[in-house]
């Protein structure tokens, strides 16, 4: 039974039952700031178990995408995925147990036909209740486990939120996979594959771990696709069910191997590209852009991780917007989105793999230039300890360059032969390091002892330098030991996982900056602060309310993470898409760092940590933001209304704002439209921003009723809630006689005062983000300047390689573009015709080995698929047979292995037998009887071990 089909059924059967069915939503939770994704079906449905909306029917079927990055590691092996579907029945205050279960067996039983004996169920340690509804369907006790919270009997959606015990179906592969043993599912020998959870939805968890009962009883259910595909197909593997073969299939192709026949580890990494593709592919789709942080970092995370798989595979170029084609081909039927979303998902996983080769470009010459560095100090401390104490030493046992070190980094950075920053960097902190052990003043002389630990710190690449490398530059630490043990240098993991725990500790210490307490604290602290950031950006004012740790306090000290509540103030509270003022709050006894400030209720929260000294309520306070970037958001602001402004001049009246972010160093900005605009329409959007911005027009805020503004053409953002007066912010021509005005909004943030002091504008992107919305990024000010001056000195850098003025960079780099390709045509001709010609002069070598033919030889081609594509063509022509064939391909070994059917019959394996070919030049593989292929290490052996083949013929014929 295929995906598609299982898909069906299952909704089928519910809509059968009543069921209403609803359609995936997508893969970000949309309006749920508890969740980075939507990671189970329930997800979409949470206010529905609230009762804080209405359902549409009070029986709900779905297939949702989920995706979870909880086993990121595990992926790879047979189960374990970060994107799948899940499908799902939901009852709210409708149907319970009894119907849940009845459901359920039928489905599994009846119309899918699983035999109930290869059925186990599981309920919670005391549901008496569900155990004998099991028991009425027919399940024997003997089937029927008691399993608690340890054994993910009980299901939490999210830190507070709804929860239940759960009734869970396993399927169980008998009894030959543990041996005989009688064991069970929460032995976890393999034997056993959870294929449906059924949660009984009836408590609301808080966050202190409090369960209260929901206003009625609920059922939420989850199966997974995957492995109902893995049991329905009788697979073992998700990977080998319909859902993933034609993908890896397409990737093994990719990357020169052919699945069945390659090692393990070469086969975890081709299932690790192949899952990250997958979901990739549906993370860009609906809207997930790569980033440093939250969302964006995990999507960025996947691709490096299967970029480096890739190259582990020793393919490096360009992949996974291919592997994404392939994707929708096979899910878009599924879910159409993909397709509307692939120029995105396309371009999106274009750029990323290029900004990742450039990481590898620049991380590699970092390391090299490190490298060197570590030779050449590292030969001074030996002459330096050599000289330690001996009584002919008069001079100073420290050789020039370590004085030289001593006195001047930079000079041995450039000596080093690098002037980009990066390196710099790092060469420092190899620098550093030394100088910490040998002292940074010229006296007194080091010790023997100190420059041994010295010389530690250029033996190998240490923690430090290679989490500076990882960090701050994306480079993978698996590549810098690789490379550190290529130059016969050590490389030191615990140093580099100890950093790595550091920096947790640091993401924690962040995180923990987040506002900590319940709104009903909020509700009773009570009254509202008075918002004066419109004026000014200092004021003195009193502490009304402190919370410490998620709770009320009279004071805070040094070192605490402080909720600061005032009477009034200056700081502007998250909101409008305008981010939260950050700033300093300057007590009698201390002061308090400020990084964030949002609104609850009515109370402005200023949230941050006691950095000297003490603060208590009833204390005055004096309210400083931080100036410069308060300036730079209201730049980001006022542009965000001249961009709304322009879209709709450009592209039509249609234009609407559908979310943005006004941040210190960015603008974004979503707006409704199908289509992308041309780049035309783009530039006069910019222009038309920037001749606003050069008109210096007065920035004006009138207060009026929502109606009148409405009536007067101001612009509403949908979503947003308005109060009954609201303030409306105006870019008008000061003419009384024309009094053009250009832009009108309903709008609470702060802004210039005129258009002039954003001083210019730049868009940076443009892209689709989701169906009919696409996003512009954009930055102002000084920000703005530094990304055109950086861009020009880029192309002034290409065209200085080019040796062509920057005005014919395009068109020198189209015609080396067509060059290259002429000439990979050429030699993938050549390769083709050498193929062909190389299989007659194969034939003509062929020996007889106690009767079989056996053709052995070396073939003169650069890839493996070459290779075994010479390998079809004589066996085409050979019949039966026994070929083995070499090549050297990307300066290794390669072999390609195949047996004639009536051989296979004979005894003799394909796989057996490259085996040992391959281990003649250091390497290893195997494979299926009729067709292996291989890798070595040494090619100067490869002939060598091609000429044993015979000799291995016979030994295996005798055996
Ligand atoms: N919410 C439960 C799960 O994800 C059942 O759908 O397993």
């Amino acid at each position: 039974m295929d995906a598609s089909e299982i898909r069906r059924r299952f909704t089928d059967f519910f809509v059968h039952k009543n069921h209403l069915r609803v359609a995936s939503a997508p893969l970000v939770a949309p309006g749920d700031p508890t969740l980075l994704f939507t990671s189970a079906g329930m997800v979409p449905f949470k206010p529905y178990f609230l009762e804080q909306a209405e359902p549409p029917s009070r029986r709900l079927t779905s297939i949702q995408k989920c995706f979870r990055t909880t086993d990121m590691d595990e992926v790879g092996d047979d189960s374990h995925l970060t994107f799948f579907e899940m499908m799902g029945n939901f009852s709210f205050g409708d149907y319970f147990k009894a119907d849940a279960q009845a459901f359920a067996w039928e489905l599994v039983t009846r119309e899918l036909g699983l035999p109930p004996e290869r059925l186990v169920t599981t309920v919670y340690l005391d549901d008496d209740e569900a155990f004998d509804i099991w028991r009425k369907i027919g399940v024997p006790e003997s089937k029927i486990f008691r399993y608690g919270e340890a054994e993910g009997n009980y299901w939490f959606a999210g830190e507070d939120g709804p929860c239940g015990p759960c009734s869970e179906i396993y399927f169980d592969y008998g009894s030959e996979v543990d041996d005989g043993r009688e064991s069970q599912p929460s032995d976890e020998t393999g034997r056993y594959l959870e294929i449906w959870n059924l949660v009984f939805m009836q408590f609301l968890r808080g966050r202190d771990g409090t369960k209260t009962p929901l206003p009625a009883k609920n059922i939420d259910t989850g199966a997974g696709l995957e492995r109902w595909a893995m049991v329905l197909q009788e697979k073992r593997s998700l990977y080998e069910t319909d859902l993933f073969t034609p993908i890896l299939a397409y990737v093994a192709g990719r990357c020169d191997r052919h699945y069945e026949a390659a090692a393990a580890e070469e086969r975890r990494a081709l299932r690790v590209i192949t899952e990250h593709g997958r979901a990739v592919t549906f993370l860009i789709a609906d809207g997930v852009l790569p980033g440093n942080e939250g969302r964006g970092y995990v999507l960025r995370r996947l691709i490096r991780r299967a970029l480096y798989m890739a190259h582990t595979l020793g393919i490096d170029e360009p992949l996974l917007a291919d592997v994404a084609g392939k994707v929708r081909a096979h899910m878009a039927p599924a879910y159409p989105e993909l397709r509307e979303q692939a120029a995105l998902v396309d371009g999106v996983l274009a750029q990323e793999e290029e900004r990742f080769r450039r990481t590898l470009e620049t991380g590699h010459r970092m390391l090299e230039a490190a490298i060197d560095l570590k030779g050449s100090i590292a030969q001074q401390l030996q002459r330096a300890r050599q000289g330690v104490g001996r009584p002919d030493h008069v001079e100073a046992p420290v050789d020039p360059l370590i004085r030289e070190v001593r006195a001047n980094i930079d000079g041995i950075a450039s000596r080093a032969g690098t002037t980009d920053s990066a390196t710099i960097r790092l060469l420092r902190t190899t620098i550093d390091a030394v100088l910490h052990e040998i002292g940074k003043q010229s006296d007194p002389q080091p010790t023997s002892d100190q420059l041994g630990r010295a010389s530690l710190h250029v033996r190998e690449i240490t923690g430090a330098e290679a989490f500076l490398l990882y960090d701050t530059y994306g480079f993978p630490s698996e590549l810098t030991r690789e490379v550190a043990a290529r130059a016969n240098l050590g490389f030191d993991q615990d140093g580099f996982e100890a950093e790595m725990a550091r920096q947790q500790q640091r993401g924690r210490a962040a995180a923990e900056f987040r506002m900590q307490a319940d709104d009903a604290l909020y509700t009773s602290i009570g009254g509202r602060t008075e918002f004066l950031g419109y004026e000014r950006t200092r004021d003195a004012d009193v502490v009304r309310a402190l919370i410490v740790d998620g709770r009320a306090a009279s004071q805070a000290q040094s070192g605490d993470l402080v909720e600061v509540i005032l009477e009034r103030t200056p700081f502007y509270p998250e909101g409008g898409g305008q981010v939260g003022d950050a700033g300093r709050l300057l007590a009698p006894n201390g002061e308090v760092e400020i990084r964030d400030t949002q609104a609850r209720g009515d109370l402005i929260v200023h949230v941050g940590g006691v950095i000297r000294g003490a603060l208590a309520v009833g204390e005055s306070v004096e309210a400083v933001v931080d100036r410069d970037r308060r300036h730079d958001v209201m730049r980001n602001h006022t542009a965000t209304h001249l961009l709304h402004a322009a879209l709709r001049q450009v592209l039509g009246e249609h234009v609407r704002q559908a979310g943005s972010l006004v941040a210190p160093d960015h603008l974004r900005f979503d707006y409704t439209q199908s289509e992308p605009p041309a780049a035309e329409q783009l530039r006069a959007v910019q222009r038309l921003v920037n001749a606003r911005i050069r008109d210096v027009v007065p920035v004006g805020v009138d207060l009026m009723p929502y109606d009148r503004a409405i009536d007067e053409g101001a612009v509403a953002i949908f979503g947003e809630k308005y109060g009954a007066d609201v303030r409306v912010v105006h870019i008008c021509d000061p003419d009384p006689a024309t009094h053009d005005c250009f832009s009108k909004e309903l709008c609470g943030g702060t802004h210039t005062p005129t258009t002039g002091f954003i001083g210019s504008f730049q868009i940076v992107s443009e892209g689709g983000v989701g169906a009919g919305v696409r996003r512009i990024e954009a930055l102002t000010g000084a920000a703005a300047e530094t990304w055109q001056a950086d861009r020009l000195q880029l192309l002034n850098e290409a065209a200085e390689m080019l040796r062509s003025p920057a005005m014919d960079v395009p068109a020198r780099l189209r015609a080396l573009q067509e060059e290259l390709e002429g000439a990979r045509r050429r030699l993938a001709a050549a390769d083709r015709s050498a193929g062909v010609g190389s299989a007659e002069t194969l034939l003509a070598q062929a020996q007889d080995v106690d009767g079989v033919k056996v053709v052995a030889g070396r073939v003169d081609v650069a890839s493996v698929d070459a290779l075994r594509r010479t390998g079809d063509e004589v066996r085409r022509r050979l019949g039966s047979g026994v070929i083995v064939l070499g090549a050297v391909a990307k300066e290794r070994p390669t072999f390609v292995a195949m047996v004639s059917d009536d051989l296979v019959q004979a005894g003799l394996h394909a796989g057996r037998l490259i085996k040992e070919v391959a281990a003649r030049t250091g390497g290893g593989g195997g494979g299926r009887p009729e067709m292996a292929q291989a890798g070595g290490k040494d090619a100067s052996r490869l002939d060598e071990a091609l000429a044993a083949t015979p000799e291995i013929v016979r030994a295996q014929r005798a055996g």
